[in-house]
């Protein structure tokens, strides 16, 4: 049997513009989500996030099932247009009065609120005078950060700025695949600084609460021990990871993905004292980990390209791969938590979103798999030393999977859509067991 330490801490994850619905509601503005879903062309299927798993109004309900399903605490996200429908001025007290309700019935059920201040949904205003590329958005984003800090930190403790800034510059601003869908390089790069920027000064706005931040990281392997693969894992190992890593946790962008950056932007963006200010400390790592990356020199349109696409390309591991087209490795997860530990010791790790998408209803045999061996991953770090301190899956409940629509589910619960109906599935039983016997 695998165990954990018994504070070890379970939860589960989803975020307000894949779950809430009610965009039209209590004062809440455009989000660049809004605005991209209703471009033809831009989401699957031409979904949007108008309703989703309407838990806006569903969330007493939605924390009954986290209940049921013992969990120790529920990352979910603060929809910034919901606070500040134009990304300025005084807060909309129906929008803190949301979250202050989820927050006071998730403490009613035992179970921790673990708040990100942004999962994606710039307001839209914000994107109209210029978006993430220009500093003003990071000082914005502070000044929002502590009205909501200051509006919940006498009953939340935990605080995470970002999800995955790499998605919102790189995505965002370099491939167009996620909202605004702008396709320019050098933006995007700025866009990166100024969302670390926006980071440091919000960990600044919140005296006294234990802040982290959210990357997705990964695993990044050369396809042979040629020069040219080797290359073209360290670059994607530096845009992806250490671009990111570095400023944070040691104060210092790495020299060699500066130089990568060379011919697209130089620094002109970066200010003195940045640096200190994005690398302001912590007291956690969120770590989102999905799927390995194996890379090889050579020419690929794909986003994790975007940059220098004309030195990478992707290969196939050949492994088994999950609906969305990912390939499962749990032991690029303990790998990934061994680097972690090893190049940026002293900073405790939580995994705050693994999971997968099956096309399956509630018998998920596969997610279960998926599952079971990431957590059996983490199991095998943590026996090796490494400060993981909890886990939370991705997701709760079947939700809008951004350009991808509704058609990929990565729930432990099912929705119908038509109904919004609520079904656990097996691995949400599977999950529950997980919890109540601390392990495997
Ligand atoms: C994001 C989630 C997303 C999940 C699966 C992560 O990149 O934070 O919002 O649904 O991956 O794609």
């Amino acid at each position: 049997m695998t165990t954990f330490e018994p504070g070890f801490l379970w939860g589960a994850a989803t975020s307000s513009y894949q779950i809430e619905g009610a965009v039209a509601e209590d004062g809440r503005g455009p989000s660049i989500w809004d605005i991209f879903c209703a471009t033809p062309g831009k989401v699957d299927n031409g979904d949007t996030g108008d309703v989703a798993a309407d838990h806006y109004h569903r969330y007493p309900e939605d924390v009954a099932i986290m209940r049921e399903l013992g969990l120790g605490a529920y990352r979910f996200s603060v929809a910034w247009p919901r606070i500040q429908p134009l990304g300025t001025g005084k807060a909309d007290q129906r929008g803190l009065d949301f979250y202050s309700k989820l927050v006071d019935t998730l403490l009613d059920n035992g179970i921790q609120p673990w708040p990100t201040l942004y999962h994606w949904d710039l307001p839209q205003p914000l994107e109209d005078a210029g978006g993430w590329p220009e500093r003003d958005t990071a000082l914005r984003f502070a000044e929002y950060a502590q009205i909501v800090h200051e509006a919940l930190a006498d009953r939340v403790t935990h605080w995470t700025t970002l999800n995955e800034p790499w998605c919102s510059a790189f995505l965002g601003y370099a491939t167009g695949r996620h909202a605004p869908g702008r396709q320019d390089p050098a933006a995007s790069i700025r866009a990166a600084h100024h969302l670390l920027l926006g980071h440091g000064l919000a960990a600044r706005a919140m005296p006294d609460a234990r802040v982290g931040i959210t990357l997705n990281l990964t695993h990044v392997t050369a396809g042979s021990a040629t020069e040219a693969d080797l290359d073209a894992a360290r670059r994607i190992d530096g845009m992806q990871n250490r671009l990111f890593l570095d400023p944070v946790l040691l104060a210092e962008y790495p020299d060699d993905v500066l130089r990568d950056l060379e011919p697209i932007t130089g620094l002109d963006h970066v200010q003195d004292g940045d640096l200190k200010t994005i690398a302001a400390p912590i007291d956690f790592l969120g770590v989102n980990y999905y799927s390995p990356m194996l890379v090889g020199h050579g020419a690929s349109p794909s986003p994790s390209a975007y940059v220098g696409s004309e030195h990478v390309r992707h290969l196939d591991g050949g492994r088994p791969r999950t609906s969305i087209g990912w390939e499962i490795d749990a032991g690029g997860l303990s790998d990934l938590l061994l680097r972690l530990d090893r190049d940026y010791p002293a900073i405790p790790l939580y995994i705050t979103e693994n999971g997968a998408a099956f096309d399956d209803e509630t018998h998920d045999a596969g997610r279960v798999a998926y599952l079971d061996g990431h957590v059996r991953a983490c199991a095998e770090a943590v026996a090796k030393g490494v400060a993981l301190k909890g886990y939370f899956a991705w997701s709760l409940l079947d939700n809008f999977e951004w350009s991808f629509g509704y058609a990929q589910r990565f729930g432990l619960v099912h929705v119908d859509y038509d109904t919004q109906r609520r079904t656990p599935k097996d691995s949400a039983r599977w999950y529950a067991d997980v919890i109540a016997r601390g392990g495997l």
